[in-house]
């Protein structure tokens, strides 16, 4: 059924029931845990999902998982079956086996310091946090944007030989995330250069290159803004900058890192509310279980994602698993308690009997192919499909339906010409 939260439904019309949906499973996910409720302490399947969501280089609207669920267990179990699995993989696609443990960052780190949730490990170049260091410099827009509370950060682009007409090209690059410029220092030997320099003043600039532990011959790029747009696009220009500049190793490494302790919420600007990052079903972090309601921003989740090069190849976490937090969950999320009870009553009761603790995963297959196989694209490794406007260039699918069809379905299309002519 069509659930709340998460992305968009695939939906399919009921001709049995006129007026009815299902909707196409995104994931099995509230199935496999009614299956640890009902006493199975283990589950695995290779699942297909559907999500209708805009389409990117990694990502499809039919898409297949590794899913998985297990009761009575904590992070460390499921990240240590999948840490076996991933090994596995790799072996049997004759890739040396990787280093385990795997390392591990909290969300909180991988954001200040790459920019990412799922950041690229083969390299470093790590964001640089100069708020202190320029909250008193005559750079207006520098000082400016720490007194409201934001953040000013670096990037130094190390032995970095660039155009004028380049680093006008990187400026457009970050434009999309939100940043109202990208400005830039050339390091020098005896002084440096750029549009800001005078601004900044010798000392400040002293301070900075420490910082960010820049020589001459390197250039720094730096994004004043509120924390959110600051690591968007710097996170972004990390890895355009690592790519111009050569810093992936071309040895063909996989660099696994899990990324924990994500916020469970999330604010919501057009929904006026907070959203679920992962899913209403993941558990708050026990030590801050008593903000859910107070400062619900700051809540912890017991969720972990395993990012691969820069990819997000898995994400999963330790569930709810009583009545009373799933239901404080769902009011936080604005979803009140009859609702509850109409789109998740099942689940509602299921945790009644008694449910275990339980928690899983689930794995992007398509795209742990895609990275084994060396392709940047998902549609490499998955026979016919479907172009970034989401058709199939096989068949053209979407399509029209025969009036009849339609009909049948009970439903009426409006808004769009002739149905049943094809265009
Ligand atoms: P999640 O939504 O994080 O978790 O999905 C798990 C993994 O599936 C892959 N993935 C995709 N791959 C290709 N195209 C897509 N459109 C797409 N969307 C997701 C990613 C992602 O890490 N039920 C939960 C799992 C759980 O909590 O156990 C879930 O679906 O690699
Ligand atoms: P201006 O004084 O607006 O001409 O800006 C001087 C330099 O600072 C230009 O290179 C701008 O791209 C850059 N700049 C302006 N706003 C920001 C910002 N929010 N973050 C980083 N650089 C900025």
């Amino acid at each position: 059924r069509s659930t709340p939260e998460g992305a968009r439904d695939y939906l399919v019309p009921s001709r049995v029931h006129p007026g009815k949906f299902y909707a196409l499973p995104q994931s099995p996910q509230l199935f496999k845990q009614l299956f640890m409720v009902a006493g199975f302490d283990r589950y695995f399947q290779i699942v297909k999902c559907f999500r209708d969501e805009d389409l990117r280089a990694e990502r499809q609207p039919e898409f297949t998982q590794i899913d998985l669920e297990m009761s009575f267990v904590s992070e460390d179990d499921v990240i240590d079956v999948v840490e076996r699995l991933m090994a596995r993989l790799l072996e049997v696609d004759g890739h040396p086996p990787p280093a385990l443990p795997m390392r591990r960052i909290t969300y909180e780190e991988a954001v200040s310091r790459y920019g990412s949730d799922k950041p690229d490990l083969r390299y470093d170049l790590p964001l640089v946090d100069l708020s202190e260091i320029v909250a008193d410099t005559e750079f207006r827009v520098f000082r400016e944007t720490v007194e409201k509370g934001g953040l000013v950060k670096c990037l130094c682009a190390k032995g970095a030989e660039m155009s004028r007409s380049t680093l006008d090209g990187l400026a457009k690059e970050v434009e999309p995330y939100g940043a109202r410029g990208l400005a830039w220092v050339k390091v020098g030997t005896d002084g440096h250069q750029g549009p800001i320099v005078k601004f900044l003043g010798e000392a400040v600039m002293q301070s900075i290159t420490e910082a960010a532990s820049a020589e001459p011959g390197d250039i720094l790029f730096f994004v004043a803004d509120t924390p959110e747009v600051v690591h968007a696009a710097l996170g972004h220009l990390r890895t355009v900058l690592a790519r111009r500049l050569g810093l992936i190793p071309e040895d063909g490494r996989f660099d696994f890192v899990w990324v924990t302790d994500f916020p469970l919420l999330e604010y919501d600007d057009e929904a006026g509310r907070y959203v679920a990052r992962h899913h209403p079903f993941t558990a708050p972090h026990p030590d801050d279980l008593h903000l859910l309601e107070t400062d619900p921003g700051k809540v912890r989740a017991r969720a972990y994602d395993l990012a691969l090069n820069g990819y997000e190849i898995g994400g999963g976490s330790i569930r709810i698993h009583t009545p009373e937090v799933q239901q404080r969950m769902f009011e936080v999320l604005g979803i009140g308690e009859a609702e509850a009870r109409e789109k998740f009553g099942f689940l509602l009761d299921a945790l009644e009997y008694g449910a275990p603790p339980h928690g899983g995963i689930a794995m992007g297959l398509d795209r742990i192919v895609m990275l084994l196989t060396g392709t940047h694209s998902i549609r490499d490794v998955i026979p016919f499909p479907k172009t970034q406007k989401a058709t199939c260039l096989t068949t053209d699918a979407p399509s029209r339906v025969d009036p009849e069809q339609l009909a049948e379905l009970h439903i009426q299309t409006v808004g769009v010409e002739d149905s049943s002519v094809d265009s």
